[in-house]
């Protein structure tokens, strides 16, 4: 979900950074989780990857090694930050379409389901908060309203621990996240889009020497049989990751993570299908699989795959046809990313079913520009490098 709030372009000052001793790289393990509506679908069953985590002990000299990744089948990728002392783990969602991070507070009314489905915060336990109290809101119109308030406390993200981090209680969440996997959302967005002028997590990552460089990069798992989901690696990029190197693209616009894409083609053997032919823009999103396009463009791409059916809210596509379906070409500053059907095709097995889904949804993005929401769909084919320093963002095939 894109953070809904008026763009105020606020001078940025990361790119001034402290001079930095650690040269460190942090790689946070992502989970694949269901999406909303399929975990409505489906019956609960919970994996103990919580658990797992708490029981695995910080090595001696840490270096950039992922932990152990776990699978959900689905679209969306979550991993565990802490925060307060002792750290009181959440499941977050690291979401580049986002300024603001939050998670559910114990102020939350137990009466109200995302908040009794969900981990809380409780600033009493811990030793290292300190109160705010400054109003924190997000309007999503007839999704609802995220309200809340500020605190600051320690956080800790993978091995590294960070004093006076500022982030949202949530008091009131909602419905639409009361079945989702994860607890809160942890903004990867530049700080202009955040509310309050709240410093983003990442930004105090820097400020505080946490990592080294102004980058995070964004690996997704897409092999359907894995146990893994990807990995978040703050500081950088994982090698053993991706092939070749990295083309950048320069960011348009410092508040989501925007590039302009020229046009994307479909060749279907018969015939070629343009899309966005006279260029728009693209905004990035590490928070779900889909790709978000105009109503008229999800309409036309559908129907390539054959499409069988909406099923809750995605169209269903004959599992049989994956190989047959043709490789999605994106091109960006003309050059072609390729992108084939057995990645962007998502699989979702519900008791015993599996359905696949076209990465395509329907979404008219109030914007002057056309602009299109792309997800995992096309970042479980390109590694994808977050480049706050230099304002890029680069694509190497992930591997
Ligand atoms: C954290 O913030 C509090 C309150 O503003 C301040 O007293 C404290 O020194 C800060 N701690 C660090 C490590 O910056
Ligand atoms: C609360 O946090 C905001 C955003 O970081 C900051 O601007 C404000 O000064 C803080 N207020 C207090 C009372 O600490
Ligand atoms: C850790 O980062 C270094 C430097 O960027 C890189 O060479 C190395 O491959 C990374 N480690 C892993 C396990 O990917
Ligand atoms: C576009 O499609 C979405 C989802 O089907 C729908 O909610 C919306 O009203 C449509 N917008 C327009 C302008 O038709
Ligand atoms: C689209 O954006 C404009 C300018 O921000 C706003 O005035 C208008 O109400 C928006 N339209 C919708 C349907 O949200
Ligand atoms: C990456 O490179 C290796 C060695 O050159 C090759 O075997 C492998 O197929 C490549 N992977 C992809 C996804 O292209």
């Amino acid at each position: 979900m894109l953070q809904n709030s008026k763009m105020k372009f606020l001078p940025l000052y990361v790119t001034i950074l402290v001079p930095v001793t650690l040269c460190q790289l942090i790689s946070i393990p992502l989970h694949r989780m269901k999406s909303t509506r399929q975990l409505m679908a489906e019956v609960g069953t919970d994996l103990s990857d919580l658990e797992y985590f708490l029981k695995s002990k910080p090595k001696p000299h840490r270096t950039n090694d992922s932990v152990a990744l776990f699978k959900y089948m689905d679209s969306e990728f979550y991993g565990i930050a802490q925060f307060g002392h002792p750290g009181q783990p959440f499941k977050m969602v690291f979401d580049t379409t986002w300024g603001n991070t939050w998670v559910p507070s114990s102020k939350c009314s137990w009466l109200s389901p995302p908040c009794f489905l969900h981990k809380k915060y409780n600033s009493k336990a811990s030793s290292t908060y300190y109160p705010n109290g400054t109003t924190f809101k997000i309007d999503f119109g007839s999704t609802g309203i995220l309200k809340g308030f500020l605190s600051t406390d320690e956080f800790n993200i993978a091995h590294t621990t960070v004093k006076n981090i500022t982030f949202a209680e949530a008091v009131n969440i909602p419905m639409t996240f009361a079945m989702s996997k994860a607890d809160g959302v942890l903004g990867l967005g530049f700080s202009s889009i955040s509310v309050d002028g709240v410093t983003p997590i990442f930004y105090s990552l820097l400020q505080q020497g946490a990592i080294a460089q102004p980058v995070f990069s964004f690996y997704f798992n897409r092999d359907h049989t894995s146990e893994r989901g990807g990995n978040l690696i703050l500081g950088g990029s994982e090698a053993k990751h991706y092939n070749g190197s990295f083309t950048y693209f320069t960011v348009t616009e410092r508040g989501y993570w925007k590039i302009k894409m020229d046009r994307m083609e479909v060749d279907t053997g018969k015939k070629t299908v343009g899309e966005c032919v006279s260029g728009c823009d693209v905004i990035l999103d590490t928070s779900t699989i889909t790709i978000r396009v105009p109503n008229k463009t999800a309409k036309k791409l559908n129907d390539l795959f054959d499409a069988t059916s909406e099923w809750l809210g995605r169209t269903r596509v004959p599992c049989n046809l994956i190989p047959k379906f043709p490789p999605l070409s994106f091109v960006f500053a003309e050059k072609y990313f390729i992108v084939e059907s057995h990645v962007y095709i998502q699989k979702v097995n519900v008791l015993g079913v599996t359905f696949c889904l076209s990465p395509f949804v329907a979404w008219d993005f109030n914007s002057t520009r056309e602009t299109w929401v792309i997800g995992g769909a096309f970042m479980s084919q390109y590694y994808t490098e977050f480049d706050l320093g230099k304002n890029r963002v680069g694509f190497a095939l992930a591997r």
